[in-house]
């Protein structure tokens, strides 16, 4: 049978994506990218933020005629609803008529047997949607794209409760691979040629194995012989004591990139959203990782409009931005989600228009940060790993410096998985540009 999978949200659906492929493919399940030769229709989705939502529900519309053509010549075919959004809504899912499966994120293992279910009672809702105190997919190889990088699930779920997010519902309680089997995976991909992994989790710092800290674990990770660099996301900026810093600083395959989510600089707002750090706590740990590590790149997550957010709070966040000086940032407007603290608690009171003028001054600034910050870069030799030929520039080539930064320079003829010295030559607010050396 024929798998129509496709993937939304972040890199966690990403590496989930390629556990149900590996999930399915002893079942006789092929994956297919031609949505008319599919009898099953998998789509892993995202719950983070509204836009999310009505990019999913407008997905399944497209499928309504798909439905009917297949129903109409007797074939089988189901609809599963996964991921985040399926945790979330649950049988509500249903009330869409192309719906006909819905799965949880922890409960992939069951796929096959649910899609058999599913295709024998001919139309009628099957759900499985239950959060797993234990599930973490340790005993499966996902099935990779060939590629440059690899994605490595270290730990699954989230205990923070932000009370803006909806993660802790969807994904539920933390736990942790062993560093054993993580070190095994990463030594399985080496050989088969992958030079570089990200470790994953929703607060991946957090992670914590009988004895073994974060910081033992990724330092064992860049270990692995053919390994050169190891990136880690998302981190939570309760979680980087000294000994990572270290780590970060002292390991030449540890990328020195550190995303750091600060998602307000107000003091007020930072307490409501229960993200448990001050913005003079935030400022003195980038000031303090700045130090430990001098040529680190740090980038952040803001949502601006949360509840309550006035005008000073607002400024907080800007001038924080312009204190921090972030390589980049992805900033978001508040989005209410069901069932989460911020919605029991506070009405969405920030109006429209004002969260979009906030948001424009604040991409404003920090394009012209990153404009700067890249142009600084001009004349300086990065150490790049090529990704392969640049999508919009003839002749060209991309790939990512060790601070993540986008490079592109004229086609060297190496293959992906290569590093090759480039010397800036011009940049912009998004992109390096340079020449081999
Ligand atoms: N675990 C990660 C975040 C994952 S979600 C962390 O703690 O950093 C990625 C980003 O989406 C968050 O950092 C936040 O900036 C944004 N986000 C989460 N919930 C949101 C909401 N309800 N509205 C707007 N943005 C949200
Ligand atoms: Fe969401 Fe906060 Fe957990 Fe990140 S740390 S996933 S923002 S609850
Ligand atoms: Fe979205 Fe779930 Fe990831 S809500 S951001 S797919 S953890």
């Amino acid at each position: 049978m024929n798998v129509f999978l496709e993937t939304y949200g972040c890199q966690m659906n990403e590496y989930d994506s390629e556990l149900i492929q590996a999930i399915l493919s002893p079942h006789g399940y092929k994956t297919t990218t031609v949505l008319e030769e599919a009898s099953v229709v998998l789509i892993n989705t995202c719950a983070i933020r509204e836009n999310a939502h009505r990019k999913i529900y407008g997905r399944l519309d497209d499928l309504r005629p798909v439905k009917k053509g297949k129903m109409a010549d007797g074939a089988p075919f189901v609809v599963a609803v996964l991921g985040c959004m399926a945790q979330n809504l649950k049988e509500a899912l249903f009330d869409h008529p192309v719906v006909n499966l819905v799965v949880g994120p922890d409960n992939y293992k069951s796929l096959p047997r649910l899609i058999q279910q599913a295709i024998q009672t001919t139309g009628r809702p099957v759900m499985e949607a239950y959060l797993s105190e234990y599930e973490t997919y340790s005993d499966i190889a996902p099935h990779r794209v060939a590629g440059v990088n690899a994605w490595i699930a270290v730990m699954r779920g989230c205990d923070n409760f932000c009370t803006f997010c909806v993660v802790p519902y969807t994904r539920g309680r933390e736990r942790c691979r062993s560093p054993e089997n993580i070190l095994n995976e990463a030594r399985r991909l080496a050989e088969v040629g992958y030079r570089q992994v990200t470790l994953l989790g929703q607060n991946v710092n957090s992670y914590r194995y009988e004895g073994a800290s974060f910081a033992d674990l990724i330092s064992a990770v860049a270990g692995v012989p053919g390994i050169q660099r190891v990136r880690f996301t998302s981190p939570h900026p309760k979680d980087f004591p000294e000994p990572l810093l270290a780590a970060i600083a002292a390991h030449p395959h540890i990328c020195k990139h550190i995303h750091l989510p600060a998602q307000s600089g107000s003091d007020r707002i930072l307490s409501v959203m229960n993200r448990t750090y001050t913005r003079r706590e935030y400022l003195a740990l980038v000031a303090q990782i700045r130090r430990a590590i001098p040529q680190v790149s740090i980038t952040t997550d803001m949502i601006i409009g949360f509840p309550t957010e006035t005008e000073t709070d607002f400024q907080d966040t800007y001038d924080l931005m312009q204190q921090a000086e972030f390589d980049n940032a992805f900033i978001f407007k508040y989005s209410e989600r069901e069932g989460t603290i911020a919605q029991r608690q506070y009405p969405d009171d920030v109006a429209a228009d004002i969260k979009t003028d906030r948001i424009v001054r604040l991409f404003d600034l920090q394009h012209s940060i990153s404009r700067q910050k890249n142009q600084r870069r001009v004349g300086e030799t990065l150490e790049v790993l090529i990704e392969g030929m640049a999508e919009k520039r003839p002749n060209a080539q991309v790939g990512k410096s060790d601070g993540n930064r986008t490079v592109l320079f004229p086609n060297t003829l190496l293959s992906p998985g290569t590093f090759v010295p480039i010397r800036i030559t011009d940049a912009t607010q998004n992109t390096l540009y340079g020449e081999a050396v």
